[in-house]
Order: structure tokens, then C-alpha cells, then sequence
């Protein structure tokens, strides 16, 4: 391939609406939640209307989380199928939606995380009966570090739930976010009668255990149409009337550019396993969920429009099974059209490339794809030449910016127990952790290698595929750390200064980027005091 004359962009000219069309009619979000609030059924009722699945229950097997973390083969041997589910192409009123699953598993979370990296919008599920949730919160943060536009769906409206002004003021208040009510609750739990939309002012009646799609809706005039009193009766009609009016006061129109600039999300509640309130979600989201953007790299912005391809690797999957022993690497297309047996150029090893089947995911299957243009997910066969953030370009030398690294939670001494496999567990690790299975420190001076990830089924992972792949054998030596901060400063010296003094606790990570491991939050907030010149931070950018 001829590279020459690449490092200067090209001048669009005409060509910069050539894709226009494909990606105007793009949508590539992820349905997040806290395990449990109901992000699985909701996938599945999305796939329902789509036609992407014919019935119920398809999409359960994906489900890991039932299992006690010890039993990490057991979630792998689930997790195996969710290859085909990590991302799922349908079409719906000739949207074409990607949707990127997300792990159930709290020990996965960092996946999770970088998925996030992928997407354009997501869909955020909260259980009704147990409001924000831990992980609610953590995921919410990675949103508001990208300006990601949420929409939040309240589920579980039949069960009996938190009081429905309660639950908008705990989700603005615990995710720091202001909200839109987009349909209204009339009750909850035995008494839930429906939604009011407030935006086309319809009227849904619930009815428990129907089939999927059966809603039926009610148009009345206004509030003051007596059918209302009807069909909910004149005591709750009085009550929505007076809700929906101090609603209006509150609220007024939604503005799409505030949410779509991730400063207000809309609500929408329902209960996903009833199918209610679903088919709203989806009319709005695909009305108002963003398309493709322009995205940043270290050297410029790369117009979503262009004509050349770029895009990301933000996920690696690798299969377990000894027979067969592959990787897929997920690239998200970010700009221009990605072609099958097209060589492009990867970054990082400087070095031209082609795949000669690349998948994009219709629904559960696989299958191997021609082109993918802006907001595509592609799975490409990997042989090891992936990390998570490699670059993929026409030519151009850049990095997309704002994939992070996150804090880990466990850090754990890795223990060699085969010298004479030293080089195999090196390399072993190292590849590891270009996937992203965890992330590896070393620490200064006594170069004891340290691992740190979110959850404890990631070091049964590791070692696991250590012995079977790179026949090392290691083990690990549980090591008092609670937090991983990345350090800088504009005072080198200080820094240094710090290094040395701290080398106990004081580490580089894999790009040479020094860290700080705090014992405890006493520790870190003391540190922070004491070192008003050097900067803790809780994330890393991979590129900057
Ligand atoms: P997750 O992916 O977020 O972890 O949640 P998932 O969809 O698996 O739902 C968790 C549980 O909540 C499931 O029950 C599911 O049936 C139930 N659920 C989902 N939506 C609603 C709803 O609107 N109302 C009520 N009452 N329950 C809901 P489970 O018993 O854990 O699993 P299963 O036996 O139904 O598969």
C-alpha cells in the first residue's frame, strides 16, 4: 500500500457527504444497568421489536451472573456465547441499531467500562424497588466523562416501588444528572395502572403477563377528558392531573441538544418483563439518540463525514477452548467505509494489515461482512497483534483519544513458580494485558510485578490461562493496596522526589506512566495533602 503523502490530510472537497446516508441512519448505544435492574430483558424486548428474535427467553443464556465468583470456568463457558451477543445489528423503522452488550458481572466491569468508549449513547435501566445501585453510579461516572447522552428507563413499575418523585430526585441527586420525565407513572406494584406520555399526551393501560407488543394505548384529548376517569379511575385521574401539572411547571419541552450534550436525561418508566413502556423507549431513542460524531485523536478531530477509514479497538475476546484458541478484537469504524481484504494501517506496530473475514454480528450470528461504515462494530480474527486502543487508519499516524484506564480494586504480587518458564510468563502477561483481562505495574526499585484488576475472577483467569496457553505456572500474593493513582506534575522534581521517597508504594504501569498505590483512602487523601505539586488522578488515558 502506498503510504506516501498521508501524514498531510487530504482536502475533503465533495466527497465529505460520500457516507452521509449510512450514517445518518445509525445508532450505536448500550443498555447499562446494575445487575439485576433488568438490562437483559430489555435487550430482549428491543431484539422482540426489531425482529432480530422471534421469541422470548433467546437472549437469557448470556446471563453469567447467577454464579459465585469462584466458578470462573463455569461464567466463561456462558461467556463463550456471548461473543455472537457483545454486539447485536438489527433494524427497527429503518434505524439500523448497534447495540453492544455489556457483562452482567460486576468482575468484568472494566469491560463494561471500554465498551462505553464505543458507543454514542446508552440506555440506563434502574430498578424501581432498589433505586441507584453501585455499579449504577460507577457506570454513570464514565458516562459524564464523555458527555455521553443517557437515557434512563425505571423498570420494574409492577413490583411495588420507591415513590415515583422519590426515585427522580434520588437518580438526579446520586448520579449527578439532571432528568426529563418523558412518560408518568399512574402507581406502582399491584396498583400500577400505566404511563401518561407526556410528550404526545397518550395514555398507556398496563396490563400484567401480556404478550410482547400487546400495549394498549389510550389517546384522550387532554387530562380533562373524562375517559380518563374511566378507564384509571376519578381518584387517580386526580392525582395524575395534579402530578402532570406540576411536572409541566417543572419540566416544560425537552430540549434534544441538552441531552444530546449529556447534560439532561429523559425517563421513561415501565417494566421491561411486561413489554410496557419498551416500545416508547425505542420510538424516542431512535428519534433522538445521536448518530455517529466526530470523534478525537492525540493529533486532530476525525469528521465521522471523511472518507477515509479510521477506527478502534476497544474490546478483546479471547476464547478459552484449547481447540479453539482465537481472538476477536472489536473495532468500532469512526469514520469512513472499513473494507474486507483492504489493507489499512495499524498504528501502534506501523505495519499494514488486511482481514479477510471480518464480522459484523446480525442479532446472535455471526457473519462475515464486505464493508462497515461509521458506528459499526466489526470482529476481526486476531493473532495477537491487538491491544486494547490500537488504531486502524488508511495510512494517517494517529490514536483515538478517550479510551481510559480505570483504578483497579485488587492488586495482587504475581509469583513466578517455574523459573524456567520465565519467558513464557512474561510474555504471557503481557498479552493479557494488551486485552485488557487486567493491568500490570512494576513496581520502582524491586521490580515485583504487580497486577491489579476490578474483580478476584480476573486472577482465576489469569492464571488459568497462563498454565493452558503459555504453560507458565504462577501465583499470587495478596497485596494491601486499594487504589491505583496515576501521577503527574509540573515540577518533575517533586515528582521524583516523591518516587523515591514512596518506592514501596510507587509503581510504573505498562506505558512507563508512574502510579501511585494507596494502602487506603487515609493514606491517599494524606498523600494529596502533603503534595499539593503533584496531581492523583483516578484514570489513565491509554493515548493521549
Ligand atoms: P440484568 O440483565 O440487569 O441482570 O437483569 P435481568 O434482565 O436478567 O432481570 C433480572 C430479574 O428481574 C429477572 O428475574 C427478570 O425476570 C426480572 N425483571 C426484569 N424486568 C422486570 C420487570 O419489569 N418486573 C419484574 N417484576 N421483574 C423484572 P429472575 O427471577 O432473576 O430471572 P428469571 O428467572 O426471570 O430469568
Amino acid at each position: 500500500m502506498d503510504c506516501s503523502g498521508l501524514s498531510v490530510f487530504p482536502t475533503f472537497g465533495l466527497q465529505i457527504m460520500k457516507y452521509g446516508k449510512e450514517i445518518n441512519r445509525r445508532k450505536t448505544f448500550a443498555i447499562i444497568s446494575h445487575p439485576d435492574a433488568g438490562k437483559t430483558t430489555l435487550t430482549e424486548k428491543f431484539l422482540l421489536f426489531g425482529g432480530a428474535i422471534q421469541v422470548a427467553g433467546a437472549v437469557k443464556s448470556n446471563k453469567i451472573k447467577k454464579y459465585a465468583t469462584s466458578d470462573f470456568m463455569e461464567i466463561e463457558r456462558q461467556r463463550g456465547i456471548s461473543v455472537a451477543t457483545s454486539v447485536m445489528t438489527f433494524e427497527y423503522k429503518d434505524t439500523l441499531i448497534n447495540l453492544l452488550d455489556t457483562p452482567g458481572h460486576k468482575d468484568f466491569a472494566e469491560d463494561t467500562y471500554r465498551t462505553l468508549t464505543a458507543v454514542d449513547s446508552v440506555v440506563l435501566v434502574i430498578d424501581s424497588v432498589n433505586g441507584v445501585e453501585e455499579q449504577t453510579r460507577r457506570l454513570m461516572e464514565v458516562c459524564r466523562m464523555r458527555d455521553t447522552p443517557v437515557i434512563v428507563f425505571v423498570n420494574k413499575m409492577d413490583r411495588d416501588g420507591k415513590n415515583r418523585f422519590d426515585i427522580l430526585e434520588e437518580i438526579e441527586k446520586e448520579l449527578k444528572i439532571q432528568l426529563h420525565p418523558m412518560t408518568w407513572p399512574i402507581n406502582s406494584g399491584k396498583d400500577f395502572k400505566g404511563v401518561y406520555n407526556l410528550h404526545d399526551k397518550s395514555l398507556l393501560l398496563f396490563t400484567a403477563n401480556t404478550k410482547a407488543m400487546d400495549e394498549d394505548s389510550v389517546e384522550i384529548e387532554n387530562l380533562n377528558d373524562s375517559l380518563l376517569d374511566t378507564k384509571i379511575g376519578d381518584k387517580d385521574a386526580a392525582q395524575l392531573r395534579e402530578d402532570v401539572e406540576l411536572i409541566d411547571g417543572v419540566y416544560g419541552e425537552l430540549k434534544t441538544q441538552d441531552y444530546l450534550e449529556g447534560k439532561v436525561a429523559p425517563v421513561f418508566f415501565g417494566s421491561a418483563i411486561n413489554n410496557f413502556g419498551v416500545k416508547e423507549l425505542l420510538n424516542v431513542f431512535i428519534r433522538i439518540a445521536p448518530i455517529p460524531r466526530s470523534r478525537e485523536t492525540n493529533v486532530r478531530s476525525v469528521d465521522v463525514e471523511e472518507d477515509r477509514f479510521s477506527g478502534f479497538i476497544f474490546k478483546i475476546h479471547a476464547n478459552l477452548d484449547p481447540k479453539h484458541r482465537d481472538r476477536i478484537a472489536f473495532l468500532r469504524v469512526c469514520s469512513g467505509r472499513f473494507e474486507r481484504n483492504k489493507y489499512y494501517h495499524h498504528v501502534r506496530l506501523d505495519k499494514d494489515v488486511r482481514f479477510s473475514n471480518p464480522y459484523s454480528f446480525l442479532a446472535r450470528s455471526k457473519d462475515v461482512i464486505d464493508d462497515a461504515y461509521a458506528g459499526d462494530v466489526v470482529g476481526l480474527f486476531d493473532t495477537g497483534s491487538f491491544k486494547i486502543g490500537d488504531t486502524l487508519t488508511e495510512g494517517e499516524d494517529f490514536y483515538f483519544t478517550g479510551i481510559p484506564s480505570f483504578s483497579p480494586e485488587i492488586f495482587k504480587e504475581l509469583v513466578n513458580k517455574d523459573p524456567m518458564k520465565t519467558k513464557q510468563l512474561e510474555k504471557g502477561i503481557s498479552q493479557l494485558t494488551d486485552e485488557g483481562v487486567a493491568q500490570l505495574f512494576t513496581q520502582f526499585g524491586g521490580n515485583k510485578k504487580i497486577i491489579g484488576c476490578v474483580g478476584e475472577l480476573q486472577f482465576e483467569v489469569i492464571q488459568y490461562r497462563l498454565l493452558h496457553e503459555y504453560a507458565a505456572s504462577c501465583e499470587f500474593r495478596t497485596l494491601p493496596f486499594y487504589k491505583a493513582c496515576w501521577l503527574t506534575s509540573k515540577n518533575p522534581d517533586k515528582l521524583e522526589d516523591f518516587l523515591r521517597f514512596k518506592q514501596q508504594y510507587s509503581a510504573e504501569d505498562k506505558d512507563g506512566h508512574p502510579v501511585y498505590l494507596a494502602q487506603s483512602e487515609w493514606f491517599l487523601n494524606t498523600e494529596r495533602q502533603n503534595n499539593p505539586d503533584i496531581e492523583f488522578h483516578f484514570t489513565s488515558e491509554i493515548h493521549k
